[in-house]
């Protein structure tokens, strides 16, 4: 394998194996018989929990999050946060009361729609009692003031999540979860939202998040103010914050803002090589999936040793610096920048759909390997075919099971479904359904049975037994063959 290939997936599975254990979690709380994302309440308006099977308490129901407005302070000298987040939302449900998501911190004060609410705190959830119920269908905004220090999610069985106070300053990442440990927030992907960020940060250090730059400015008072926005709606988990020393670099591509940054403790090189080739990576996924989804690009390179992994945060990923120890790697950078278009763009309405994310990303890796004159796409399938373990065909990648999130067969069976349905369909129907999919379901959500019917249609052929075996099958499938 190139230093290039070395797998993403990999990583992330050893970086996660060293996180814990690999049993069954249990559940933070009984899940409830809740709608699936997307349909409308049936049962109280408020619950906890968006009814995600995979993670119970994550997100809310009875609203539909247009737009956070988060103004946060942060100090690395005491570790300490204060916000005020602003969310503008659309009542799906008559609210008497609602949840948000928020892990630790201190509220001081809820309003809705400027009038004082009632706000009480039960777990990883606040709970706020408007003055007057919410009238289903009408928009409403909430404020929210609070302060502390953030604490990040821990999850054994799948990684950390959330606000990271580092040698210099923070990051915010993390995967399913994050966003609760640092603002209020609808904590599920089916609830996507356009943001604005300004983050107030000692002068000196920079603080980068997602979406176009929009400046910044320094006080009198020795803070300056970092304001950046991401329009396009956005999964919570893809929002991210970082702040530290950073050498940074701006441009222009397609007439969008390019804004990178690499820790300034890494010496010049590998890490900054990469990531300035977004560009080229990013011109060439849009050659084969369509046009890059967002309005911003860039890349974010923290040296913090708890963060073993890159995440696709949108519109600019962040890496470890890991990745870039022994030389440039543009294998993750292909990874995190083909999941602009799966993952970010076209997002998973519940976690047990994660294959949609990582087995495109992962074949983009194999893409790319080819365009850049490497080993085939069909040669990364078949030396995967060949040598696969019995580990990789009992996680069924369709239903991995939330211990499995993120495990090798996500990955990498993930990747290889991906190539066998190439070789079923053909390339022609194949490159059609690629584009297809990102542009019917560009900015939404999208579960794997929809992925399945939209290859249908796009290739004229029943597809229910190949999925059913490369999705769901506990044993390897037979390989596959051109109709
Ligand atoms: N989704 C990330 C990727 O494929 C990897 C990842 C898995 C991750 N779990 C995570 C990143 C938890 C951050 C936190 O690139
Ligand atoms: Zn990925």
């Amino acid at each position: 394998m190139s230093r290039n290939r070395r797998g993403l997936a990999l990583l992330v599975t050893v970086a996660l194996a060293l996180a814990g254990c690999t049993a069954d979690p249990k559940p933070r709380e009984a899940p409830r018989p809740t709608p699936a994302p997307g349909e409308t309440p049936s049962v109280t308006p408020g619950p906890a929990g968006v009814g995600d099977p995979y993670f119970p308490t994550a997100g809310n129901s009875g609203y539909d999050v247009d737009r956070y407005i988060l103004k946060v302070r942060y100090d690395p000298a005491t570790d300490e946060l204060r916000g005020t987040a602003t969310v503008r939302a659309t009542a799906t449900s008559e609210l008497a009361l609602f949840h948000l998501d928020l892990a630790g911190l201190t509220v001081r004060r809820v309003t809705v729609d400027d009038a004082p609410a009632r706000h009480a705190r039960d777990g990883a959830e606040l709970v706020v009692t408007p003055a007057a119920p919410v009238r289903v269908g009408s928009a409403f905004t909430v404020e929210v003031g609070y302060d502390g220090r953030p604490v990040p999610l821990r999850n054994e069985t799948i990684g950390d999540g959330g606000w990271l106070h580092t040698a210099d300053g923070a990051v915010a990442l993390g995967q399913p979860e994050s966003a609760s440990t640092w603002f209020p927030v609808n904590d599920h992907p089916s609830d996507k939202a356009a943001y604005d960020f300004e983050i107030t940060v000692p002068k000196g250090l920079v603080a980068v998040a997602n979406g176009v730059p929009k400046g910044q400015r320094a006080a009198s008072d020795g803070w300056t103010t970092w304001r950046w926005s991401e329009a396009a709606p956005m999964a919570s988990y893809l929002s991210t914050v970082v702040i530290g020393k950073y050498r940074t670099s701006t441009g222009e591509h397609q007439g969008k803002p390019v804004f990178s940054a690499v820790a300034s403790t890494l010496p010049r090189g590998a890490a900054d090589g990469s990531v300035a080739r977004t560009l080229e990576v990013a011109d060439y996924l849009e050659s084969v999936f369509g046009p890059y989804p967002f309005d911003a690009y860039g890349g974010v390179v923290v040296d913090e040793p708890r963060i073993r992994y890159a995440l696709e945060t949108q519109s600019r990923p962040v890496y470890s610096a890991d990745f870039f120890r022994s030389g440039e790697n543009t294998g993750v950078v292909a990874h995190e920048l083909a999941h602009q278009w799966f993952g970010d763009s076209v997002s998973v309405a519940r976690w047990e759909d994660i294959w949609l994310n990582e087995g495109l990303a992962t074949y983009a890796e194999w893409l790319w390997a080819e365009h850049q004159g490497r080993d085939t796409a069909q040669a990364e399938f078949d030396k995967r075919y060949a040598s696969s373990t019995d580990r990789i065909w009992q996680v069924p990648p369709g239903a991995p099971g939330v211990a499995n999130l993120f495990s090798e067969s996500v990955y990498e069976r993930g990747g290889m479904t991906v190539h066998a349905l190439r070789m079923t369909v053909g390339d022609d129907a194949f490159f059609r359904l690629v584009k297809t999919w990102a542009a019917e379901k560009r900015n939404g959500n999208a579960t794997t049975a929809e992925f399945v019917s939209t290859a249908e249609r796009v290739s004229g052929q029943q597809l229910d037994d190949f999925f059913a075996a490369w999705l769901h099958g506990t044993e390897r499938p037979p390989p596959p063959t051109r109709r």
